[in-house]
């Protein structure tokens, strides 16, 4: 049998991790139609309430329970409002590797909250589950998530040329598909233990 992460919530200092609930259906549908996300991302586009239910109702457990990884909503502790959205998938049992991908809404942007949220979740896969890898994929242009990865801790380790379709804007307003290179990332248990880690130590 396929083993699989167990049903959690994470606390970090000003954010909860925790299973999507219906209720987070309209704030999911805003966060993946921002213009970001769309250029960044493969989300469907538009990203209709529908899209939203299904994630939330089947999409999102499903990953989980077939053991490709785990997918948690990112909160605000103090006014429980929905922020993110971070995803560990294609998770490798053997090796004990697994790639994370996230999601800030705009207007929670800045504040921390990626590098805060992934952090936990990697603070909880190496310690709570033992895992050895974190891997973390950033197209080329997109300097907000380079920014998170390099907070965090994560190596660059290459760059796969030509590997992925990210979108940009036309002219008339719509979406174009260009092709870019991916940078590798990887996150180690001892990355975090570094003294010099650039958010301070925070395996201690
Ligand atoms: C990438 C993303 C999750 C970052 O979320 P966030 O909560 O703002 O991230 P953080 O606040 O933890 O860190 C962002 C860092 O990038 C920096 N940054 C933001 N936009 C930037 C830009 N255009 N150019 C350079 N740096 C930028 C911020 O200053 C911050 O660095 P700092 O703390 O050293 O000042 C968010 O921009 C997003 O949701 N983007 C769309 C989806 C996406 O790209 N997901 C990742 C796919 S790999």
């Amino acid at each position: 049998m396929t083993p699989t992460f167990p049903d959690i919530s994470i606390s970090t200092e000003r954010l909860v991790l925790r299973p999507f609930e219906e209720a987070d259906i309209p704030e999911l549908a805003d966060m993946m139609n921002d213009e970001l996300t769309v250029a960044w991302t493969s989300v469907p586009h538009p990203y209709t309430t529908l899209e939203a239910r299904d994630w939330i109702a089947r999409q999102a457990p499903a990953e989980r329970l077939e053991g490709r990884g785990i997918v948690l909503a990112v909160t605000e502790h103090l006014t429980h409002r929905l922020v993110g959205i971070v995803h560990l998938m294609h998770t490798n049992w053997r090796a004990l590797t697994t790639e994370v991908g996230y999601v800030i809404a705009p207007w929670a942007r800045g504040e921390g909250y990626a590098a805060e949220s992934v952090l936990a979740l990697a603070q909880w896969l190496f310690g709570d589950q033992k895992f050895e890898r974190l891997e973390l994929r950033t197209a080329a242009g997109n300097t907000a998530s380079q920014q998170v990865a390099q907070k965090i801790g994560c190596i660059s380790e290459g760059i796969l040329r030509n590997a992925v379709i990210v979108r940009s804007r036309t002219e008339d307003g719509g979406w174009t598909d260009i092709r870019s290179d991916l940078i590798v990332w990887g996150l180690l248990p001892e990355d975090l233990e570094e003294p010099g880690h650039p958010m301070g130590n925070p395996a201690r």
